[in-house]
């Protein structure tokens, strides 16, 4: 059982009480007027059948919300409106009455009520009452609730060690230097006061709420307020959304793979360029949500399922957009990792997976100084993402000290109250998409005339989100708008501005360093001046439709470059693997034979194509993406972990025909590649994820050997669905909100294989080069510190004490700055030049609850000449070393020795050491 601070479990108490029904309404009395918190009042609150309609419309309004949105989907969305039945005021009681175990054992006074016990009795209360799936929500009640800023982290800059730091200025990549944002975000936020000094309560809330959807020529809109000039917010993660002359940079799974930090940023940078080039203010990216489920929709949207390595590409990827000038949106906080029930499930996580897991990308977000973040449609311990008090207030901008601000995902916002809980700005604006309703603007206002949201906790969302412009320097011959997200073609609104730059080159040096070689026998690659080659599958070639045939990508057919759903853009161009292995080939040897072959169903035309050429090419494919949209009866989660279009028989048929078999996967996740993968005609495969548009040519480049291959898995690729451990939770109704444990803990992808001796068929952080390299010579050191202002919590920690909570205390320097040493040598032992990317596990002292191995480095060493030897150097933070106290709160170090391995993936290890703590 949790216990929390005197200070946060009085929190706790104050703004979590089980939602009753209006005749019994739940009475809770708290109150700590000496919290120096977000909410330091509220007095003898009950549940009003006002605000239990309002959780009812919200519930059923949940069920039709769709995501960042889609023009495609605005239609689909009216109309389920329509259609979807409300639940109505009895059958919310009826569900309500399913927890009445929970409501009526609630003391009449929970001001002694801490967190735990209530999530406890919410949590007893649906095992004992209904199927386990179902869970009932959890909101606010009606009070008045005060407001006292957050503490600003009190840290001061150190050259050479903690610089003081502005999004135009941010260490090189893969810096050892920890930046120090606070002095910009000071100078922001002075000059976001200033701007709002004088403006009128509705002034202040109408910064806070978007103007509706499709309101203004962007996904999302603030309208302008007095001279300033308002915010244009789109979509998405890989690039811009709806217009053209944009570039469809390689997909955020892509991109990990390559675990390049010099790649994360150059990526983030080109598409901050183009954001702002096209007038954007703030990009909705990145994306990083764990990849929990290996089928999960979006999952190719982030980066990977290791929390390292996903908050080493968040920070990369923040402090390149942000650089690019455009706002940063981390997103989606939080937990939110299936697509199926989004909106009506809650995920049920204990603290410290929570902060190990699923928020370490987030903080890693924030020490990169991003501007904003995203509160997911999901519901976190049974209260919504948008409204939680939890998750946001005390963990996001408390604990790590976050100065920006939150918006929600669209239509994920539930509740007036949740300004309370901590969300900044209301997405789009309106309730339900067009209703010209919305739970802040008019509503925020009158929450503030009558009392029950202090005005000063309103100032504090204005000031948030304007201190962002300000931190960006938006303020400084920033872009118009030029283009028009819900009217591509219209003359009058878009300028068709050309931002793509050179970008292209960026991508397709993703696309090659992200391509994972997983097998290659008898030299299959890279191949040698072949002078026959069949290029076979649907994947090598063009969509019936072309690039942007199928509205957000909604359809698999032809090469696939990126997912389906609201994280996509208009590909510019899109150049096939059948069109760049032609140019190439022809390059390669003029009169070089290529023949394809399009159709994965006629498997006999495949093999007759493939028979008697040096080799045979197979692409396939597997695709997923965002809910509102369904492919082959893929409702945005894969519904299988199968690849797609008949590609197993496909390739099983080509090798029965060909020795010389390559097979490369463009897929979202992982897939199940046992059919084929031990057929000895199979001489090699490549795993090249989703590339963007200069797809072919990456692949080229690869396969002819111009690039080595480096690229290695984000995840694991296991020999059955059955090995992973968290698994996708289907079913629900309507009405319910469906639980979803994460028993697992931390147990996510390699970590449970691990923990379970479960042999995958390729472990995350496997990949093979066309060289071979040596490991040797390791050394570990502390590293020593010439400033002495941490002495004192840096000898607790290393005592074994928790570190003291504090405002901003997950994020302070010296948890975070690196402490001891690591260095080996990398050796090319082979006969090409190629770039290894070292690892580093740690293995934590058998008592820390710590799966065997955990990601807590890696490098790259590029393009080591063969017989050459590098040195390379990895450090390690106290919080590298630390776990999650949840009694505590804070970070410890735990007892014992800590022993770590570094190698070439999660099982491939080379040297082993111990750290000298
Ligand atoms: C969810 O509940 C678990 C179990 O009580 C607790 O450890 C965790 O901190 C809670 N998380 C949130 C965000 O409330
Ligand atoms: C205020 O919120 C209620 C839901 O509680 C909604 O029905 C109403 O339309 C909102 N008012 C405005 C002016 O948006
Ligand atoms: C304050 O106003 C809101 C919106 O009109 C209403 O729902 C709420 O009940 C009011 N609170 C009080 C204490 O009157
Ligand atoms: C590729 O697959 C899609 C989806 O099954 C199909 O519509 C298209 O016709 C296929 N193309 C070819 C050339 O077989
Ligand atoms: C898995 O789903 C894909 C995509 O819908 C489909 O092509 C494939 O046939 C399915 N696999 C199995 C074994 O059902
Ligand atoms: C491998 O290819 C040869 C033809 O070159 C064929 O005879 C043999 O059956 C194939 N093996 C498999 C397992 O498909």
């Amino acid at each position: 059982m949790v216990v929390l601070s005197p200070r946060l479990s009085a929190l706790c108490a104050l703004l979590l009480t089980v939602c009753a029904n209006a005749q019994s309404a739940s009475t809770v009395t708290a109150l700590s007027s000496s919290a120096p918190a977000s909410v330091s009042s509220a007095v003898s609150a009950s549940s009003t059948a006002s605000e239990l309609s309002s959780t009812v419309s919200s519930v059923s309004a949940s069920s039709f919300a769709t995501s960042e949105t889609s023009v495609a989907s605005i239609t689909s969305s009216l109309s389920s409106v329509a259609s979807e039945s409300f639940s109505t005021l009895s059958s919310f009681s009826s569900a309500v009455s399913g927890s009445t175990a929970a409501s009526s054992s609630l003391p009449a006074s929970a001001s002694s009520t801490d967190i735990a016990s209530l999530s406890t009795l919410s949590s007893a209360a649906s095992a004992s009452t209904g199927p386990p799936l179902e869970s009932t929500q959890i909101t606010l009640p009606i009070s008045s609730y005060g407001f006292t800023s957050f503490p600003v982290p009190s840290a001061s800059p150190i050259p050479g060690v903690f610089p003081s730091t502005a999004p135009k200025s941010p260490p090189p990549p893969g810096s050892s230097l920890i930046p120090d944002f606070g002095p910009a975000w000071a100078r922001a936020h002075s000059r976001a006061r200033q701007q709002i000094s004088g403006w009128s309560l509705e002034q202040k809330v109408s910064v806070a709420t978007g103007v509706g959807w499709m309101g203004g020529r962007c996904v999302g809109n603030i309208a302008p307020v007095a001279d300033w000039p308002g915010l244009c917010l789109e979509d998405s993660p890989l690039g811009v959304r709806f217009t053209d002359f944009v570039t469809a940079f390689p997909a955020g799974i892509t991109t990990a793979s390559t675990w390049r930090r010099d790649l994360f940023r150059a990526r983030g940078l080109a598409m901050g360029r183009e954001f702002k080039g096209k007038g954007v203010h703030v990009a909705l990216g990145p994306m990083m949500n764990m990849g929990r489920i290996a089928q999960g929709g979006r999952n190719w949207e982030g980066f990977g399922a290791d929390p390292f390595l996903t908050g080493e590409a968040a920070y990369e990827t923040v402090l390149g957009l942000q650089n690019g000038g455009v706002q940063a949106c981390a997103k989606h906080y939080i937990n939110n990792e299936q697509e199926h029930f989004r909106t009506q499930e809650s995920s049920n996580v204990d603290d410290r997976t929570e902060h190990e897991i699923y928020l370490h990308p987030f903080m890693r977000s924030v020490q990169a100084g991003v501007a904003s973040v995203m509160c997911s449609y999901n519901l976190v311990n049974d209260t919504y993402a948008c409204q939680n008090d939890r998750t946001l207030n005390q963990l996001l901008k408390d604990e790590i000290g976050f100065q920006g601000y939150v918006m929600s995902d669209w239509g994920a916002h539930h509740s007036t109250l949740a300004a309370v809980a901590g969300l900044d700005m209301s997405m789009p604006g309106d309730i339900t998409f067009s209703s010209h309703t919305s739970w802040y603007g008019a509503n925020l206002t009158a929450y503030v005339e009558n009392g029950t949201i202090a005005e000063s906790r309103v100032d504090d969302m204005a000031e948030r989100i304007i201190a962002a412009y300000y931190l960006l320097e938006q303020d400084q011959n920033y872009p118009e708008v030029s283009f028009n997200a819900f009217d591509m073609t219209d003359p009058a609104t878009n300028a068709h501005v050309d931002v793509q730059a050179d970008h292209y080159k960026v991508v397709r040096e993703i696309g090659s360093a992200g391509a994972v070689l997983l097998k290659n026998v008898a030299g299959a690659l890279p191949l040698k001046t072949p002078r026959s080659i069949a290029v076979i599958g649907n994947d090598s070639g063009p969509s019936t439709r072309g690039p942007n045939g199928y509205s957000d990508r909604g359809g698999d057919d032809g090469t696939l470059a990126m997912g389906w759903g609201s994280g996509t853009t208009q590909f510019p161009y899109l150049v096939t693997p059948l069109e760049a292995i032609q140019a190439r080939a022809q390059q390669d040897a003029p009169g070089t034979q290529v023949s394809w072959w399009l159709s994965n169903w006629d498997t006999a035309g495949a093999a007759a194509t493939a028979f008697q050429q040096d080799v045979a090419l197979v692409f396939v494919n597997a695709d997923s993406g965002e809910d509102y949209i369904t492919v082959d009866g893929n409702e945005g989660d894969r519904k299988n972990l199968t690849l797609w279009i008949n590609a197993d028989p496909l390739i099983e048929a080509v090798a029965s025909a060909n020795p010389n078999t390559v097979v490369v996967v463009h897929s979202v996740g992982p897939a199940i590649i046992e059919p084929w993968i031990e057929n000895p005609n199979v001489t090699a495969v490549i795993w090249a994820s989703l590339p963007g548009q200069e797809s072919g040519n990456a692949i080229v480049d690869v396969l002819w050997g111009d690039v080595n291959p480096s690229g290695r898995l984000p995840y694991t690729i296991a020999k059955s669905p059955a090995d992973y451990g968290a698994q996708l939770i289907t079913g629900g109704t309507g009405d319910e909100i469906l639980r979803i444990d994460y028993t697992e803990g931390l147990n996510i992808d390699y970590r449970h294989f691990d923990s379970n001796n479960i042999e995958p068929r390729f472990e995350f952080g496997f990949g093979l080069s066309y060289t071979t390299f040596s490991y040797s010579g390791l050394h570990v050191s502390t590293i020593p510190q010439a400033d002495r202002t941490s002495a004192a919590l840096e000898a607790a920690w290393a005592s074994g004490k928790a570190a003291p909570a504090a405002a901003g205390g997950s994020t302070a320097l010296w948890l975070h700055r690196p402490a001891f040493k690591v260095t080996f040598q990398v050796r090319n032992t082979g006969h090409v030049a190629g770039t290894e990317i070292a690892q580093l596990y740690v293995h934590f002292p058998a008592g820390a609850g710590e799966p065997p191995s955990v990601l807590r480095g890696f490098e790259d060493v590029q393009d080591v000449r063969p017989g050459e030897s590098r040195t390379v150097s990895i450090t390690l933070s106290r919080y590298d070393l630390s776990v999650w106290d949840a009694e505590a709160q804070g970070w410890k170090k735990p007892a014992g020795k800590f022993e770590f391995s570094v190698g070439t993936s999660s099982r491939d290890f080379r040297l082993k050491g111990t750290i000298p703590v």
